[in-house]
């Protein structure tokens, strides 16, 4: 194969072209990218997370069997109306200790010998002394290391603590055990290690997070995929769509909520989070807010009630952009983050199709540009390829003059291999895409290549798309809710899969521009079907109008001898071109150059069935 380079430019400008793509999926966050160890900290797990949760889900009682105790999950005088569960710990008199156990995720709580733990929880009690003991311990109850907190406050006061791991464990547990007679109240217990990527407090899990730095992804896409629209329409309700303001501010304020992959999701990992995570790894924000419609119960805000929708999003790009003057940028800098974040790109929907969204989309779109005209704002085309709402999406984008319009497909890898062309031409269209979504169904290599096939097709055509992350990115092996994935992970390993190499590899290796390239090349193919008829032909799917291949050199190989064959000129409008005669096996030998069009070609070999008029492609 002989490929050359030449110096004429055949792109525009890749833009940021390969980014990531984050969503509370498998456990990503909560017991994946979040560092946070222990599941339902603030005991608001319920039935409507998961039919099989329950307050003290994730947590075993310790109930000696020798005295009156309880232990149970109450409502009533909360740290927080925003989470309004807690432990309850009894006991009528003094013990070797009453209480609870957490089991983290996975095999347990992983312990490294050496590292610093935080613990931290809020508590009160019944105005007595109570002693209340909070220990590492194996999975036998065995104690590693453990504390003694004396409480006298009837009012909830914070504790905190740091545990050195005497041992390294995977299969860990935090006990928490009442000693004395009397009653203590327990909420938001959090264990965390005191190493996160680069430090960050309430921050993110340090091998997870390497590995999407390595990959250098130019934008990060968050916080879902499907998570972001399905829920209530009332932000204040336990099952509310993802608002981001939800999610900012001190934990015991942000209200945990029912995640559509079927558990619970804290908002530990919330929107400050996302956006220092962003800045951490060098990639741009890309926020992707509900619009105002749940497609799967069928429920839009009324059109008067929009209003408080498009707030949220003016008030989302003050917050990661606007001055300390302003209401948000204050409190993004009380947060802790004083410079702005540099918000340049706001998706509005995921996977919306249908009227109701449309509709209300338009509305998004004009306050956002009257406002910021420098946001670039992205349409959703659905979950397809192709149809009728995938057509409805574009046509909402090119009125409403969306810079972008996010696509989401799962395919077979044939089908990447297949449709290497499929963006060409897309090139002169206003709105770019943005492939918010794809992967070929598995993680073989054979699934990474025909995703690396279908990248460079995406480079090809930079000037009709514009951006594009795998999905999903991460899975905790012991939680899965979708395959494949990019990253597998359990409570203490993480590994990247053939196709993170291949998005890493891309990401690592992003030019600023595509140059032209011809290629020529020897194909083979070998054992064809014996059953087809005997004259072959070039059907070559050359999809750029202007593609045109000249193909020479053209030689069956059969048993008996080779034939060759005259040289042929093909193009895009081309009818199949017969070349010669066959049966049997056989190979065909031959070399394609490109005359012009995209830097790639596919060539597709018709044969011809004459009896049955079948035709098969090879
Ligand atoms: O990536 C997994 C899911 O696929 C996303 O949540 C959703 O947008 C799509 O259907």
């Amino acid at each position: 194969m002989k490929i050359t380079v030449n110096p004429k430019l055949e792109t525009g400008s890749l833009g940021d072209l390969f980014g990531i793509f984050f969503e509370d999926i498998n456990h990503a966050a909560d017991g994946g990218l979040y560092a946070e160890l222990l599941q339902n900290r603030s005991f608001e797990f319920c039935e409507l997370d998961n039919p099989g949760y329950h307050g003290l889900t994730g947590w075993e009682k310790i109930i000696p069997g020798d005295i009156t105790c309880s232990v149970s999950v109450q409502t009533g005088n909360p740290v927080s109306s925003k989470n309004p569960h807690y432990l309850v710990i009894d006991a009528c008199e003094p013990s070797e200790g009453v209480g609870v156990r957490n089991c983290g995720y996975n095999s347990g709580i992983p312990l490294e010998a050496g590292k610093h733990y935080e613990l931290s929880f809020y508590t009160a009690c019944d105005g007595r002394l109570q002693t209340v003991e909070a220990a590492l311990e194996n999975m036998d109850g065995e104690i590693y290391e453990s504390r003694i907190f004396q409480i006298t406050s009837r009012e909830w006061v914070m504790l905190s603590t740091e545990f050195i791991a005497p041992v390294t464990n995977y299969s860990a547990r935090l006990s928490i055990k009442l000693k004395s007679a009397g009653r203590v109240y327990f909420d938001l217990v959090s264990l965390f290690p005191i190493d996160t990527f680069r430090n960050r407090k309430n921050g993110m899990r340090v091998d997870i997070a390497k590995l999407l730095e390595d990959m250098k992804p130019k934008f990060m896409r968050f916080p879902g995929g499907c998570l972001i629209h399905d829920g209530s329409l009332n932000q204040s309700d336990r099952d509310s769509m993802y608002r981001w303001k939800n999610t900012i501010g001190p934990l015991k304020d942000r209200p945990s909520r029912r995640n559509n992959w079927n558990y619970n999701q804290t908002l530990g990992l919330g929107y400050y989070e996302y956006f220092q995570l962003c800045e951490d790894i060098g990639a741009k924000p890309l926020p992707v807010l509900p619009g105002g419609c749940d497609p799967h119960h069928r429920r839009a805000v009324p059109l008067k009630q929009l209003e408080e929708w498009i707030q949220d999003a003016l008030d989302l790009i003050e917050f990661a952009n606007g001055s300390e003057n302003t209401v948000w940028g204050a409190k993004r800098a009380e947060l802790g983050h004083r410079e702005p974040f540099h918000l340049k790109y706001i998706a509005i929907g995921n996977e919306e199709v249908g009227d109701d969204f449309f509709e209300r989309y338009s509305f998004f779109q004009k306050a956002i540009k009257e406002k910021y005209p420098h946001i670039k704002i992205i349409n959703s085309a659905g979950p397809a390829v192709s149809g009728s709402a995938y057509d409805t999406g574009w046509k909402s984008a090119v009125e409403n003059g969306s810079e972008l319009i996010d696509e989401h497909y799962y395919q077979a890898p044939e089908w990447f291999i297949a449709n290497h062309h499929h963006y060409d031409s897309y090139r002169k269209r206003k709105t770019k895409v943005f492939l918010g979504e794809y992967a070929s169904k598995g993680n073989s290599w054979y699934n990474a290549l025909a995703e690396a096939s279908y990248m460079i097709g995406l480079e090809r055509n930079a000037e009709g798309v514009g951006l594009a992350c795998y999905a999903p990115m991460l899975c905790n092996a012991g939680y899965v809710d979708w395959k494949p994935n990019l990253i597998w992970f359990d409570n203490h390993r993480a590994f990247g899969t053939p196709n993170y190499y291949v998005q890493k590899l891309f990401m690592n290796n992003q030019g600023d521009f595509g140059l032209k390239v011809d290629i020529e090349t020897d194909m083979k193919s070998e054992a064809l079907p014996d059953k087809m008829g005997k004259k072959i032909y070039f059907a070559p799917n050359l999809r750029n109008a202007d593609s045109r291949v000249e193909i020479k050199n053209i030689e069956i190989i059969k048993e008996e001898g080779l034939v060759r064959c005259p040289d042929i000129l093909v193009d895009s409008a081309a009818d199949p071109i017969f070349i010669g005669e066959a049966e049997g096996s056989y190979r065909i030998k031959f070399h394609a150059k490109r005359i012009s069009g995209g830097l790639g070609f596919a060539l597709w070999f018709n044969f011809m069935d004459e009896q049955n008029k079948r035709r098969v492609e090879y």
